[in-house]
């Protein structure tokens, strides 16, 4: 007989307790463990040796063929897959309820259904009604797209045994569950084995998977993030709600690199990829205004211009405030550390808010040059040319230091208007002059600012 028994999971990163918990020892967010019912399976059967067929194979004799790709025709999620959907994969699409999931996978499905592709879209969340009034926003579709509003993944195997179809979404994880499991459907165990079981019929079968994920800050609904370790494609699909760009991002790819991200945006009929981001990213940039540099960033094989903002103003209050948004807080710190020991600047009695315009993420080092001259352009109120855009890594010594892929970020900003280009003194020496651009090689964060004010 099945013995129930009691499991506190982190419903953020799927941590096991056996007690409650303020705070996840795991992943330190409070109030993340909740109570779940598991029944603990009896006198599992051991492995009896002379059933053992598996053996061992050698390197050299495993055949490869080549593993064949289905285009989906969206450009953007067709680079951030490695070039494709591979048959028999899994990819889980996470993100904000909201953010543009469902329409994103509901377009998926048009264009391979227009390939005359078998595809089934199972949703657990809208109706069929519902489904039938987003799908006319975005076109037509052909009749090789099957949907069905089901939760209950028996059903769903059975289903999907009979039609065979060659891609199966899954919207959502967390509005499916499987009968063998106790707790009730998004918790943490249900969510975990309702992927397992879609696991085995994707490997099983050869069918590829896409399943929606939401990310919830708290609640009673696990995340994606506690199934990222099962699945073979982690894509995050971020942007701020307000705004019309979104991102999607590769976390985890067994097939392809994780560098590359893809850029949408949201129109009435539905998301329309931009193909070029830099353009898209510097729109509305304001003029002459202080505070304000254009900088450049490498998202996997392309790069990325963006606006790096700065304000720094007087304190009114014994504490400066600081703030830092699309870039990480304690770099800005560190850079205004460097600022004011190595330049002399005496930020120390200063608020300083710094963000990247457009409210896109961006971490790589090589927006360091960039952050500290738009906290030097704010400072002493100077404005910096329009024309000219800024890489560069910065260290503690204030020294600026090489990037990686300096060529293809000046050639960037010299498709897109830009006359000059600051860039470290190494990566400059490394390349050749190209024209219609002046490049200006600094060795430090002092040549840089003396150039721009
Ligand atoms: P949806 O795909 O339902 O989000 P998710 O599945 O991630 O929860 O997208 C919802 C938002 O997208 C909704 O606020 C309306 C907007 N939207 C458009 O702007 N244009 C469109 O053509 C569609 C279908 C949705
Ligand atoms: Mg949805």
């Amino acid at each position: 007989m099945a013995k129930e028994k009691v499991i506190y999971y982190c419903q953020s990163c799927g941590a096991e307790s056996s007690k409650w918990m303020g705070q996840c020892p795991a992943c330190k967010e409070w109030n993340t463990l909740v109570e779940e019912v598991v029944s603990s399976k009896k006198g599992a059967r051991s492995v009896n040796r002379q059933e053992i067929k598996a053996k061992v194979t050698k390197l050299k004799d495993i055949e490869t063929t080549k593993e064949e790709r289905i285009r989906t025709k969206i450009g953007e999620l067709d680079r951030v897959l490695g070039g494709g959907i591979v048959s028999g994969s899994m990819v889980l699409v996470g993100g904000d309820p909201g953010i543009g999931k469902s329409t994103l996978l509901l377009q998926v499905c048009k264009h391979l259904a227009d390939d005359g592709r078998k595809i089934l879209y199972v949703s657990g969340e809208e109706s069929l009604q519902q489904i039938k009034i987003r799908a006319e926003r975005i076109g037509k579709f052909t009749d090789s797209l099957s949907l069905l509003c089901e939760t209950n993944l028996d059903i769903i195997g059975e289903i999907v045994k009979r039609e065979m179809p060659e891609i199966v979404v899954i919207d959502s994880i967390q509005t499916m569950y499987n009968e063998n499991v106790a707790s009730a459907p998004g918790s943490v165990s249900q969510v975990r084995e309702s992927t397992g079981t879609l696991m085995q019929m994707a490997k099983g079968l050869g069918i590829a998977f896409f399943i929606i994920g939401h990310v919830t800050k708290e609640g009673v609904v696990a995340g994606p993030r506690v199934l990222e370790h099962m699945v073979d494609t982690v894509l995050y699909f971020e942007g701020d709600r307000h705004a019309a760009y979104r991102i999607l991002r590769g976390v985890k790819n067994r097939f392809g690199s994780t560098n590359e991200i893809g850029v949408f945006e949201m129109r009435s009929a539905g998301l329309k990829e931009v193909e070029n981001p830099s353009e898209f990213m510097l729109g509305g940039k304001p003029e002459g205004a202080s505070g304000s540099v254009v900088a450049c960033s490498m998202e996997g094989t392309r790069p990325i211009l963006l606006e790096v903002q700065a304000l720094v103003c007087h304190s009114n209050f014994g504490i400066p405030r600081r703030t830092a948004a699309g870039t990480d807080f304690n770099r800005v710190n560190l850079l205004m550390a460097v600022l004011e020991k190595r330049v002399g600047l005496q930020m120390g009695a200063c608020d300083a808010y710094v963000n990247i315009a457009g409210g896109i993420k961006m971490n790589e080092p090589a927006i360091d040059l960039g952050i500290v001259l738009a906290l030097v352009s704010s400072y002493k109120n100077r404005p910096i040319d329009e024309k000219t855009i800024c890489f560069g890594e910065v260290g503690l010594s204030g020294e600026v230091r090489a990037v990686n892929m300096a060529e293809q970020r000046v050639l960037e900003a010299k498709k897109l208007g830009f006359s000059t280009c600051i860039l470290p003194e190494v990566s400059k020496a490394a390349m050749k002059e190209i024209e219609g651009i002046r490049l200006i090689g600094v060795k430090n964060v002092k040549d840089a600012i003396t150039y721009v004010t």
